[in-house]
Order: C-alpha cells, then sequence, then structure tokens
C-alpha cells in the first residue's frame, strides 16, 4: 500500500486526487495541507469525501510528508520545487502538477514564470509526465512533471501525425477551449459565475504559458521545426477542454492519417480514437481519465482538423498525475482511474 501526500488540498486538482485516490486499492492518502485550512477536517469542507478521507488538513511542512512514498504538489508553480529536493533526498517521489518541473528550457521557464528556477539539477532529471509519449522514464523517475491541461489535449491529438510525418510542423494550430475550472479555486472576478456564465471569450492572445510547453514536447517528434499557432477560450461549463488543431497535410491520404492515429494509440488504455466521422464531446469524458479524438481530412485534401478532448481536472491533471503514479510504482496503470464520462 502506498503511502500517499497532496500538497494543496483545498483546490480542485487536489479535491480531484482525493476522489480518485479514495477509489485506488494499492494507495491511502496519509498527509493533505493546506495553509489556510490548517485544523479543519477534509469532510467538513468537502462532504463529497465524508466516509472516504479522514484527515485534518495541515501546513506543509517537511515533517508531514517525509513518511510518504509519493508526494502530489497540486499547487501554484513555485511550490514545489522548493520542497522536492528533501523529499526526493529521503526518498520520496514527488509528481508536480504546476509547471516547476515541465519546462527543460530555462530561459522560457525564466520568461514564462520568473526570475529563478532553484532546482535545477532535479530539474534536469525530471520526467515528462505524458505516459503515451515517455513511459519507460516515467516508471523510474524521482520526479514527474505532469503536464498541462491544454498541453496535454493539443500534444495527443498532433502527435501521431508529426511522428508520422504526415503533416507540415510549421502549420500547426490550436484553437482550444477550457472549463472555468481550470482556473483553479482561488478568488478572482474573472472566475466569478457571472463573469464566466452565459458568457465565451478567448483569452492569453498574447502568449499562453502552455505554448512553450507544447512546442518543446512537439518539437522533440519533429525534429525541432515546430510553428504553433494556440489560442486558449473559456467556456461556461465546469470542466473539459476541447481543442480543434488544424495542419497542413504533406500526404493526402485519409486512410493513412486514420491509420497514424490507430497504430500511435493502439495499446493505450486512456485515449479513444473514434472512427472517422465521430466527433468527441466534453461530456463523453467529464469525470473520466480519457482523452478522445475525431478527426476529419478537409474537402480539397489539404488539411486535417482533430478534435481532442479530455476533463481538464482528470487526463488533464489529477487522473493523469495518478496514471503516473501507478507506473512509477509498477502498478495496473488505470487502477483507480476507471470513471466512466458521465452524461448527461
Ligand atoms: N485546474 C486545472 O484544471 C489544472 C489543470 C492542470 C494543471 N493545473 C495546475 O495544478 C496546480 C493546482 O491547480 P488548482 O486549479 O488545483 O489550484 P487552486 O484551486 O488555486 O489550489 C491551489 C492549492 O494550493 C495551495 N497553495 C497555494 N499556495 C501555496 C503555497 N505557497 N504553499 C503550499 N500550498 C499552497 C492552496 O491551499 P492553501 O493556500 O490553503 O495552502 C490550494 O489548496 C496549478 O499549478 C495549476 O496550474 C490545474
Amino acid at each position: 500500500m502506498l503511502n500517499v501526500g497532496i500538497v494543496g488540498g483545498t483546490g480542485y486538482t487536489g479535491i480531484e486526487l482525493m476522489r480518485l485516490l479514495s477509489m485506488h486499492h494499492e494507495a491511502r492518502i496519509v498527509a493533505i495541507t493546506s495553509r489556510a485550512e490548517e485544523g479543519v477536517s477534509v469532510a467538513d469542507i468537502f462532504p463529497s469525501l465524508r466516509g472516504h478521507v479522514d484527515l485534518v488538513f495541515e501546513k506543509p511542512t517537511l515533517s508531514a510528508l517525509t513518511g510518504c512514498d509519493v508526494v502530489f504538489f497540486a499547487t501554484p508553480h513555485g511550490v514545489a520545487m522548493e520542497q522536492a529536493e528533501e523529499l526526493v533526498a529521503r526518498g520520496v517521489r514527488v509528481i508536480d502538477l504546476a509547471a516547476d518541473f515541465r519546462l527543460k528550457d530555462l530561459s522560457q521557464w525564466k520568461k514564462w514564470y520568473g526570475p529563478q528556477h532553484t532546482a535545477q539539477p532535479l530539474l534536469e532529471e525530471a520526467v515528462y509526465g505524458l505516459p503515451e509519449l515517455n513511459r519507460e522514464k516515467i516508471k523510474a523517475a524521482r520526479v514527474v512533471g505532469n503536464p498541462g491541461c491544454y498541453a496535454t489535449a493539443i500534444e495527443l491529438g498532433f502527435a501521431p501525425l508529426l511522428a508520422s510525418g504526415l503533416i507540415d510542423p510549421t502549420s500547426l494550430i490550436a484553437d482550444a477551449k477550457s472549463g472555468a475550472s481550470g482556473a483553479g479555486r482561488k478568488k478572482e472576478l474573472s472566475s466569478l459565475y457571472s463573469e464566466v456564465g452565459d458568457n465565451f471569450k478567448a483569452y492569453g492572445l498574447g502568449g499562453h504559458r502552455h505554448h512553450p510547453e507544447i512546442v518543446e514536447v512537439l518539437n522533440e517528434l519533429s525534429g525541432g521545426r515546430v510553428k504553433l499557432k494556440f489560442t486558449p477560450h473559456l467556456l461556461p461549463i465546469n470542466r473539459g477542454i476541447l481543442a480543434t488543431l488544424y495542419a497542413n497535410l504533406t500526404k493526402c491520404d485519409l486512410s493513412m492519417v486514420r491509420e497514424s492515429f490507430e497504430n500511435f494509440y493502439k495499446d493505450e488504455p486512456f485515449v479513444d480514437f473514434l472512427p472517422i466521422g465521430q466527433f468527441p464531446d466534453t461530456r463523453s469524458v467529464r469525470g473520466s481519465n480519457f482523452c478522445k479524438i475525431g478527426l476529419q481530412v478537409s474537402d480539397d485534401q489539404s488539411s486535417v482538423i482533430v478534435i481532442s478532448v479530455l476533463d481538464n481536472l482528470v487526463k488533464g491533471a489529477s487522473g493523469q498525475a495518478i496514471q503516473n503514479m501507478n507506473i512509477m510504482f509498477g502498478l495496473d496503470e488505470k487502477m483507480g482511474l476507471n470513471s466512466l464520462g458521465l452524461v448527461p
């Protein structure tokens, strides 16, 4: 039985980690932190977890976390890198849901996240936690940088096409939409119900933090030639990402495009490539760890349109983090992740 710690237990991804780990047979949560709710019982704030998580929020101290086999950081960027080195030195494995261990290029880290990365040696050995691309490396990783939610949807949608050389890597467009939980549970004017509800808008047009992450990962599949235009949007729903992806085809052959996805994902437990002519919607993955993908070749055969959907809190965050934990500890990769999409 794995002893699990969660730093940041009152945020949306922390709550989702607790929900999913409650259904896991080989892991138990032994430490859960919140500075604001220190001393308060988890069940008092989240009745959905009553009877399943019998813990009290505590401060994120080293002593609270060192008895764990693995610690999830469900915190803003900059938190995990402050504690990860000491935890790893004590034999604790770390999965960060923020961006501290995602980007290998430090100049990009500084540009998008801050002046200094304080755990550079760990960053060098950290593994980007996208199982569909990095499963073997994740097995041995002491530190995993769990991918961003938009990044997961977009990378899984483009990966087979880039790996098979069927698209021009300089022609990528990602028009992506996220539910409001993607912004977290912190109090912000832009997250108010009357700001998000009955509304739809683009944001981050000057640049989004997931852009360098996506380019870094896709460059590895295409020899460093990726050029990507990426615009995120905010949807008036709680959960879900839908990414509409466009690229110019180098070979105008629908059957080759279809086969590239079928082959790439044939053994993947959490990527579902739909039959040609079918397209996934957000509710088909809500609450589940699936990324569902459908595609269409344009009328003039010059380009491909891929629809990639996932739940930002599950495959886009906490579910993928648990998938990574399962791989790191040699467990069944699907353990605790058997929920299907909630329809309606
Ligand atoms: N929401 C999503 O869909 C999503 C998807 C993929 C990745 N992510 C990433 O996952 C991380 C967590 O996201 P979230 O949406 O769950 O955030 P959130 O709802 O804002 O929650 C943040 C949590 O971190 C704790 N925290 C904040 N500052 C801290 C600090 N300095 N030290 C220790 N704990 C701290 C907070 O509790 P206290 O302040 O009480 O300690 C809270 O429990 C973020 O990096 C986010 O970018 C989010």
